[in-house]
């Protein structure tokens, strides 16, 4: 091979090679330029603007990601998974360093994020994990399989239940509701609840009135209330002709109100109302349980949440290594996540003042 070849060979291998190398780097754990520090923008994925967490949920992860030096870019994809597709994409063009996603349907990123993993930048999956994808570095959540538990517990010593025992003299009626089945909480929560719930079902003490005991049966597409109030309509109208409700399993405060709507509309009032769990502690379902409709809900602090992938995020710009505090339970189909679960608190009439202690709420906004 003539001289001048054989260097443009040799220049071609080492080219290759080096590609190779930051290609190798680039699904490692060093692609994350420790040197460049802070500086640049995060991106920030959120489902909605419908439920107002999410947007406590953006407004805290900008402030506290300003606050650590970044600039940021919050965007909300109005529940439609193409929007937030196109979301993503657009920043993954403009560059950012970090992309913080709550996702909309949890297995319709897996395109956008190999974008964002061929680029280079990370990826946290922010309370909802992104299935089906190697590009998720980490996760940020609560512990969701302990926030069905608290609800299904709820349930169960609310209505009086002691232990699951045949012949026990009790019978109450309950519905189940569970989330949106393109979010990969909602079977955590549903699983979490039917584990204190199912020994009372087998022994009879709880009966589903409906006969509908199967998550599939119970799904709430984008966890919609208008879609629950629906849903419960048709349940009484159908179930409830010379019996009552005792209790309704409800996987979001969203959710407990339009179920709470259909209950009203088929007459039941004040006392009458059975027992409705929720989460997040949205104000109009703790005012409402101070009103003593809804019965209960799950504290998650989102400052808290906003706080964690904050932490992470920082971390993996800057080179060190995010604090995590589970490395086992989150496999999303081609990694398990490494993660860092907070712990969800449950909230009655008894204990709403702890919103106020905590500075979620002021105690104006609860009258
Ligand atoms: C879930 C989340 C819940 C609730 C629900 C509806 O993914 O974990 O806390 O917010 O979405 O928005």
């Amino acid at each position: 091979m003539p001289t001048r070849r054989r260097a443009a060979a040799l220049a071609a291998v080492l080219l290759i090679g080096s590609l190779t190398a930051c290609g190798q780097e680039a699904r490692g754990g060093s692609r994350y330029k420790p040197e460049a520090g802070k500086g640049g923008t995060v991106g920030l994925a959120m489902p909605t603007k419908s439920s107002e967490r999410w947007i406590a949920d953006g407004k805290n992860m900008a402030e506290q990601f300003r606050k650590a030096g970044y600039k940021t870019d919050l965007q909300y994809g109005d529940d439609k998974v193409e929007n937030q597709v196109a979301q993503l994409e657009n920043m993954i063009t403009k560059g950012h360093r970090l992309l913080v996603v709550a996702a909309i349907d949890g297995s319709a990123l897996t395109d956008v994020i190999r974008r964002a993993q061929d680029a280079g930048i990370p990826v946290i999956s922010y309370d909802r994990l992104i299935m089906g994808t190697s590009g998720v570095d980490y996760y940020a959540s609560f512990d969701n399989e302990r926030v069905g538990e608290l609800q299904g517990r709820y349930l169960v010593d609310k209505l009086g239940l002691k232990k699951p025992e045949k012949d026990s003299g009790d019978s109450y009626n309950i519905e189940l509701f569970a989330g949106s089945p393109d979010d990969n909480n909602t079977k955590y929560f549903w699983n979490g609840a039917m584990k204190v719930l199912t020994p009372y079902l087998k022994t009879g003490q709880l009966v589903v009135g409906s006969k509908q005991t199967k998550m599939s049966q119970a799904t709430t597409l984008r966890w919609d209330g208008g879609t629950a109030q629906k849903r419960m309509d048709d349940l009484i109208s159908k179930n409830y002709g010379d019996r009552k409700v005792d209790g309704v399993l409800s996987p979001y405060d969203g959710i407990s109100i339009g179920v709470i709507s259909a209950l009203k509309s088929a007459g039941y009032r004040g006392k009458e109302l059975p027992v409705v769990t929720g989460q997040d502690a949205e104000l109009a379902s703790v005012k409402s349980i101070n009103r003593g409709e809804q019965t209960q809900t799950v504290f998650k602090d989102t400052r808290k949440l906003a706080k964690q992938a904050v932490q992470m995020g920082n971390a993996l710009l800057t080179g060190k290594k995010p604090k995590v505090n589970n490395t086992t339970d989150y496999d999303n189909g081609k990694k398990v996540v490494p993660a860092y679960l907070l712990e969800p608190v449950s909230v009655d009439k008894s204990n709403t003042q702890l919103l106020v202690d905590e500075g979620y709420f002021t105690a104006g906004q609860l009258k």
